[in-house]
């Protein structure tokens, strides 16, 4: 586990001491807030251009050479530096997997190999040398036109018509996860075939809804009598790995598996609209009624939550922890609060949506079986970011606040079921799409990527999203009160605005000292490596947004240079970057490809016969694959 979830490190500066450095200068600033505010500008502690020049001669706090930004069919790393594909889509998992053939794919083979569209990784160390541990791997979702032949058609509605029943049980059995069981020697990592740690988790496999929200009615079908089983999970986006060693698994849009629609006076109705439903991109509903609203309305309420998933053991039920919410979640890591609770800080990836945190009532217990339900009793709060850069977190507790019957919510599994509404009734700030947020556990404070907003308009720009539109997203940095994960209150400020900062209208706000390729847009999943450095992955770059691809980028928080950005790594066209996590030496960087090959534009449908890229094999044969990928430095060593 490289961003070690615990409290701040006892030889770290003080929080209080790093934010008197950096709050007092934004103090000395208030005297233009109002200007700041009109302009739809918070106020920034970046360095300026004047600054940076005096500054210039301070060593950075990353030592690699940078790479250059770019778009074309490969993968590229700084120099130094080798990246090694180490799972891509359809490589064996168990002994008895069939080898990966695209021509003759089955959902039984499928469900023994690595899925499709890696995106959260996870590194649950096995040994104290770092050579052995186990990957937990999200596999978000499916593109159904890239993985099997003969599909190309002019639109997603095409596509959607020609799959076959066995094409889509494929397409179930690639979505989930796997624990896969990593060695490491002198050629680098492998998988351990036939590992007993081994699991794939699909679409379909059998999972416990748990907490406050478990066997509420809404929460039943025909299948389902108990409302407490539920099968599959879909679209796990980024997630976590908490102190005991399990992994915490993000359901995102699941809008899209959903067929049908509920007439509007449907009790169900409202709750549908608001997580998007009626935008359908799956075939699924064609042969299971489950994915069909009309027929089964409460089968979307049993998705959108956080999976909480054992990876010692492969037998046990993945667990859908309905305390933390039902919103499309992005990731769950998570932290301490000063008194020893887990605090696992959660954002719900949609324009105008909003940044959670969820507070255990208990305190972690040093005994790993202790900790088994510790996700289903405690507090789910939402923020609310004042323009003064001071924030609160708003509890999601019926019976307070209007969180009751009067405005339709009977009890706490009606707040937690819909916790969009909820939040906009307590009035959190509605935020330009929160993917990850991360807590650095050298100094405390927390990191929210909030990737782009382009239906913002001017007139709603406001300190904590400053721009309408805001077409290449920003970065947040929250410090908890008292330095306490758990405290109701916290400072905030925009660490960094982003896009090409050589372009006024964009009003980016990277420091001076970052160069043509160190700028970035659309920040989506981050990480930090054993000192405490943030690296963050992006998602949405291309030829016409950026004129770079997707990637890694080292971003400097502390002293000087804050707000600098360098650029580490760039993934092959078409594909975004997910997964960033340190094995705990910093010596390995597992990074995850996810969708090489779509066509480098948004909103275009690729094909298997003519991706934009057959990374990683670029064999005429085989599509591209996404694939995580071990990054290091030549002849070993910390990186970055
Ligand atoms: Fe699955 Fe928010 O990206
Ligand atoms: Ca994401
Ligand atoms: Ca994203
Ligand atoms: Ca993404």
């Amino acid at each position: 586990m490289s961003d070690s979830p615990d409290g701040p490190s006892p030889n770290a500066p003080t929080l209080d001491a790093v934010i008197a450095l950096r709050f007092s200068r934004r103090d000395l600033m208030r005297g233009s807030l109002a200007a700041a505010l009109a302009a739809g500008l918070a106020p920034q502690a970046v360095p300026s251009r004047a600054e940076a020049a005096e500054m210039s001669a301070e060593p950075p706090a990353f030592d690699f050479p940078e790479l250059t930004a770019g778009v074309d069919e490969h993968l590229h790393v700084a120099e130094g530096y080798e990246a090694k594909p180490l799972l891509r889509w359809g490589d064996p998992l168990f002994a008895d997997a069939p080898a990966f053939d695209p021509r003759r794919q089955s959902a039984a083979g499928q469900e023994r190999q690595f899925g499709y569209n890696n995106d959260f990784v996870g590194f649950i160390p096995l040994d104290a040398a770092g050579r052995r541990g186990l990957l937990v791997v999200n596999h978000e979702y499916t593109n159904a036109e890239l993985m099997f032949p003969g599909l190309a058609a002019a639109d997603r509605k095409g596509v959607i018509g020609a799959l076959s029943p066995e094409q889509v049980a494929v397409e179930m059995a690639a979505h989930g996860g796997s624990v896969v069981e990593i060695v490491r020697d002198d050629e680098g990592w492998r998988p351990v075939i036939g590992s007993p740690y081994t699991r794939r988790i699909t679409a379909q496999t059998p999972i416990d809804l748990t907490g406050p929200a478990a066997g509420h009615p809404r929460l039943v079908t025909k299948a389902d009598p108990s409302g407490r089983r539920v099968l599959g999970m879909i679209n796990n986006c980024s997630g976590g790995v908490t102190p005991w060693g399990t992994w915490l698994s993000g359901e995102e849009n699941i809008n899209y598996y959903f067929a049908g629609a509920l007439p509007t006076d449907h009790p169900e109705a409202g709750n549908a609209k608001a997580l998007g439903m009626g935008a359908v991109q799956y075939a699924w509903s064609r042969f299971h009624p489950r994915f069909d609203l009309a027929q089964t309305p409460n089968e979307p309420n049993r998705f959108g939550w956080v999976v909480e998933i054992d990876p010692f053991d492969p037998g046990s039920a993945p667990k859908k922890r309905t305390a933390l919410g039902r919103f499309k979640h992005e990731g769950a890591a998570g932290a301490r609060s000063l008194d020893g609770r887990y605090v696992v800080y959660l954002g719900d990836d949609e324009r105008f949506q909003h940044v959670y945190r969820f507070v255990s009532r208990d305190r972690v217990q040093p005994e790993r079986g202790a900790n088994a339900d510790l996700l289903d009793a405690g507090t789910l709060s939402v923020a609310r970011f004042e323009p003064d850069g001071t924030g609160r977190w708003l509890p999601l507790v019926h019976g307070a606040n209007g969180l009751d019957a009067e405005h339709g919510f009977a009890g706490q599994a009606d707040v937690l079921i819909e916790a969009r509404r909820a939040a906009k009734q307590l009035g959190a700030t509605p935020m330009d799409r929160p993917e990850d947020i991360e807590a650095n556990s050298r100094t405390g404070r927390v990191y929210v990527m909030l990737t782009n907003n382009g239906k913002r308009t001017a007139d709603q720009a406001e300190p904590a999203n400053p721009r309408g539109p805001n077409a290449f997203g920003h970065v947040i940095e929250i410090a908890p009160d008292g330095t306490d994960h758990g405290a109701e209150t916290f400072r905030w400020e925009v660490l960094v605005r982003c896009g090409d900062p050589s372009k006024p209208a964009v009003q980016a706000s990277f420091s001076a000292l970052t160069t043509e390729n160190g700028w970035f847009g659309m920040p989506d999943n981050c990480t930090f490596d054993g000192s405490g450095r943030l690296w963050i992955a992006t998602d949405g770059n291309n030829r016409r947004a950026t004129g770079r691809a997707d990637g890694i980028w080292a971003v400097e928080t502390d002293g000087p240079r804050r707000g600098t950005s360098r650029h580490f790594l760039r993934v092959p066209v078409g594909a975004e970057m997910c997964g960033p996590c340190f094995t705990p030496d910093d010596a390995t960087f597992f990074v995850a490809v996810q969708h090489p090959g779509e066509p480098d534009e948004e909103g275009a449908l690729g094909s298997y016969e003519k991706p934009s890229t057959r990374w990683p094999d670029f064999s005429p044969d085989l599509p591209p694959r996404p694939s995580v990928v071990a990054v290091r430095r030549k002849g070993g060593g910390r990186i970055g």
